[in-house]
């Protein structure tokens, strides 16, 4: 789990989510709150549902998600006031120019306005859309009002938009909003709190007393990936040029392995397909070593037979040289000749997989793994899009590897996670560790959507280690 200072631990937080294109980085933010100990249950307006769907964010929250202003819960309590009285804090993330007017004028046609009106809690608004929106005297009279009832205003950052205007108008730090969250509800305690500036500075501090509440149902399943088959492939291929010499590239293989360690913690079993790497793997993993674009393609080819894959995730977070010498030389080549190369592409092995998976599962949906890859890029991200669709692939992580903080050998990177149905979802720079655990959350939720572990489908004599060594 990523490290933390639970200044939130056992708290109870209501996160109403509106119709805003920024909907989406409310499911981080709501991981962010949980990630500091919170129960997060989720409100959302119908036009929010229509931008994310409630099954990522009910299976993340393990709560339903109340978007229906008329609707009972099974226990018959009207799931808004219910909410109204349970929660310790509200927090509506991103909030619209319609939602902020709705709430000025105490107009209860959504479940989060409704709660907001019954609430006696600290609400935290972190308003999100167009600039011309937000600076308009409307909107800015609306602020102005919520602030009068007490309600605590995260400003919108000036950026780009979605409309790739630049205004104020983009949805605040995540961490800003976890942080005006901490301090919302220790004022409304008296405790004082520490601040910092983003999930990530962990240094310990004394949580906040809370009342008495019961322990969070809602943090994620470590044991999520439980009976469920990981193959990540890691680290850089090495293709001969003669017996001494190679063309290799700069992968460390951290990504790769962090994913393993990431996914062997929330119970997988993880077979490493392993180039070049300078860290050490696994020892639970099954670690298959390759040196070549070819090695590695026969150990993939081993995992996705006619009859289907032995894997309900491929993570191919390897950098699979592109290009390899046409002709290595059997014998070391002297230096005095001079040397010309000439190379040949490398079969695109994500791409053929994830032909073969299909191959394999067409007559299946729920039997088709979630396939992942990376997209190494530099200075802009124009070809991922057109990239995830050509390799056939789930969600596609791409970074930049011109930048400092997420080229080779770093410990951090600055992804964004692409997807086959979702906008895609820029994220901060992280440690590896927590690009891998945010991936993987990611991947959980895709996996409730595919089925069955590939286990079950392939039948109980496949086992990983089957299926690699070809025994
Ligand atoms: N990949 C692969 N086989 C290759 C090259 C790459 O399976 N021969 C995989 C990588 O492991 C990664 C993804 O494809 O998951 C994207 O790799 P990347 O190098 O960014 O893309 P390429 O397809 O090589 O495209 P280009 O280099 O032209 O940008």
């Amino acid at each position: 789990m990523t490290e933390s200072n639970e200044r939130l631990l056992n708290r109870r937080i209501a996160l109403g989510i509106t119709g805003s294109i920024a909907a989406y980085k409310a499911i981080e933010l709501m991981r962010m709150l949980q990630r500091e100990g919170a129960d997060v249950r989720v409100l959302m307006t119908n036009s929010a549902v229509e931008f994310v769907g409630t099954l990522t964010i009910e299976t993340l929250s393990q709560h339903p998600v109340d978007s229906d202003v008329l609707a009972l819960q099974g226990d018959g309590q009207i799931g808004h006031i219910a909410s109204a009285h349970d929660v310790e804090a509200i927090v509506v993330a991103p909030a619209t120019a319609h939602w902020l007017a709705a709430m000025a004028s105490g107009l209860a046609g959504d479940t989060i306005t409704a709660a907001c009106l019954a609430t006696s809690v600290p609400v935290v608004v972190a308003p999100a859309m167009d600039g011309g929106m937000y600076a308009h005297p409307a909107t800015q009279a609306n602020v102005a009002r919520l602030r009068e009832f007490g309600y605590r205003i995260v400003e919108p950052e000036s950026g780009v938009l979605a409309s790739g205007m630049v205004g104020r108008g983009r949805l605040a730090d995540l961490g800003t909003i976890v942080d005006a969250t901490v301090e919302a509800l220790s004022e409304a305690s008296g405790t004082a709190t520490s601040r910092r500036s983003s999930n990530r500075a962990a240094a310990p501090s004394p949580s906040p007393s809370p009342a008495p509440a019961p322990a969070p149902a809602s943090v994620p399943s470590r044991s999520d990936l439980r009976g469920r088959h990981v193959v990540v492939t890691a680290g850089g291929t090495s293709e001969p040029i003669d017996p001494v010499r190679f063309i290799g590239n700069r992968s460390t293989g951290k990504m790769g392995i962090a994913v393993a360690n990431d996914a062997l913690d929330r119970g997988a079993a993880v077979t490493l397909i392993l180039g070049s790497v300078t860290v050490e793997p696994p020892a639970a993993a099954q670690v298959v070593r390759v040196e070549t674009a070819a090695q590695m393609q026969t150990a993939l080819q081993a995992l996705t037979p006619p009859e289907g894959p032995f894997f309900d995730v491929l993570v191919m977070a390897a950098a699979v040289a592109d290009f390899r010498p046409r002709t290595p030389s059997d014998k070391k080549v002297g230096r005095s000749g001079g040397m010309t190369l000439e190379l040949d592409p490398t079969p695109d092995l994500l791409a053929e997989t994830a032909k073969r998976v299909a191959a394999a599962t067409k007559s299946s949906a729920a039997r088709r793994p979630v396939l992942v890859g990376f997209a190494a890029e530099t200075g802009s991200f124009d070809k991922v899009a057109e990239k995830l669709r050509a390799k056939g692939v789930d969600l596609l992580v791409a970074n930049d590897v011109a930048e400092a903080s997420s080229g080779f050998g770093t410990d951090t990177n600055k992804v964004t996670i692409y997807s086959i149905d979702m906008p895609p979802e820029e994220l901060p720079v992280l440690d590896k560790s927590e690009v891998a655990e945010l991936l993987l959350d990611r991947v959980v939720v895709r996996l409730g959507l595919t089925g069955r572990a590939a286990s079950d489908a392939a039948g109980a004599t496949a086992t990983p280690e089957s299926a690699v060594s070809g025994r």
